[in-house]
């Protein structure tokens, strides 16, 4: 797909990132606990890994970029997602750690998908999910390493949620319709993204996410969102409009490519320690305490 000018979603992303802005508040505010509870654990950060696949070894290391980033997840004790794989990729992850949610591809082989998941069950995963935002190509449904994708109606989701009692993520949703169908079959969290700039002009994020949030009102519906997260910064944002909790994507990468699990830690470490400052700077003591009175948006 030709994502040249302004129909870049990436860029489109960054931009609207870029115009929202935070006020201080320093009166009465005291040093930030960035801690969350999250599907029934606690968690040292609402920072989450993000759904990645296709990562090979760097440096001659032993553990290749998906292995690296789930052990630095686990070491950082905060929760990790991982994407397309076959069953013995993904036992090798879940063994390294076993607070991952596998996010399963829409293929058009069903059964595959259910084998998938239930061997994501059965080997220990924390939860379990689908990207709904990569059925479509430009010649009709997406073809994603030699694998044909197929459409998603709600009784098929529906059943994967049934399928097991692990928690279902739903990766992908960017409207308030998808976000509503996603609460209707039961799925405890949704992923607001565009996977990285898959729609052009595709609304950011951060633009939807007070609509959803609002959406899924009385629900126990957790969101999280990803896209362009880079920085601490990025982070409080997302959660000011309404995130549980943001993933951090392709910022990671260079981190993990030159230092492995050690970089990555430091990563995280530092968006941690960037959002903490945010939140002492802007009165807001717990993350679930963040609201959004405390930013501005650029015209
Ligand atoms: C190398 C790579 C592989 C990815 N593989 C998957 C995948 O298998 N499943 C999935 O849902 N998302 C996948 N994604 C998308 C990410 O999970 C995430 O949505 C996206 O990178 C967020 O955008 P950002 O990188 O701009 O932050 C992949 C992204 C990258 C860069």
């Amino acid at each position: 797909m030709d994502y040249t000018r302004l129909s870049d979603a990436n860029i489109i992303t960054k931009k609207y990132m870029d115009s929202i802005l935070i006020e201080p508040r320093y009166i009465d505010s005291v040093k930030a606990d960035i801690s969350v509870d999250f599907l029934g654990e606690t968690f040292d950060s609402p920072i989450m890994m993000p759904a990645f696949s296709h990562l090979g070894n760097y440096g001659g290391r032993e553990h290749n970029g998906l292995e690296e980033y789930s052990i630095a997840a686990g070491e950082c004790n905060i929760l990790n997602f991982c994407g397309m794989m076959e069953n013995d990729q993904f036992k090798k992850i879940v063994d390294l750690n076993n607070k991952t949610i596998r996010i399963v591809k829409p293929y058009a082989d069903h059964e595959k998908v259910i084998d998938q998941m239930q061997f994501a069950k059965h080997a220990g995963a924390f939860g379990i999910g689908m990207d709904i935002d990569h059925i479509f190509g430009e010649n009709g449904y997406d073809v994603v390493v030699g694998e044909d994708m197929t459409a998603q109606s709600m009784d098929m989701l529906r059943s994967y949620v049934e399928l097991s009692d692990l928690p279902f993520v739903v990766k992908g949703v960017l409207s308030v319709s998808d976000a509503k169908k996603c609460a209707d079959i039961g799925a405890k969290a949704i992923i607001v993204s565009h996977h990285h700039g898959r729609v052009p002009y595709a609304v950011p994020p951060l633009y939807i996410l007070p609509g959803i949030k609002e959406a899924l009102k009385g629900t126990d519906v957790k969101i999280i969102v990803d896209c362009s997260i880079e920085t601490g910064a990025d982070v409080f944002k997302a959660l000011a409009l309404g995130a549980d909790a943001a993933a951090v994507g392709r910022s990671m990468l260079p981190y993990l490519e030159k230092d492995g699990v050690s970089g990555v830690k430091e990563y995280i470490k530092k968006t941690g320690e960037q959002l903490r400052y945010l939140m002492g700077s802007t009165g807001f003591g717990r993350v679930c305490d963040i609201n959004d009175s405390v930013l501005h948006h650029l015209s």
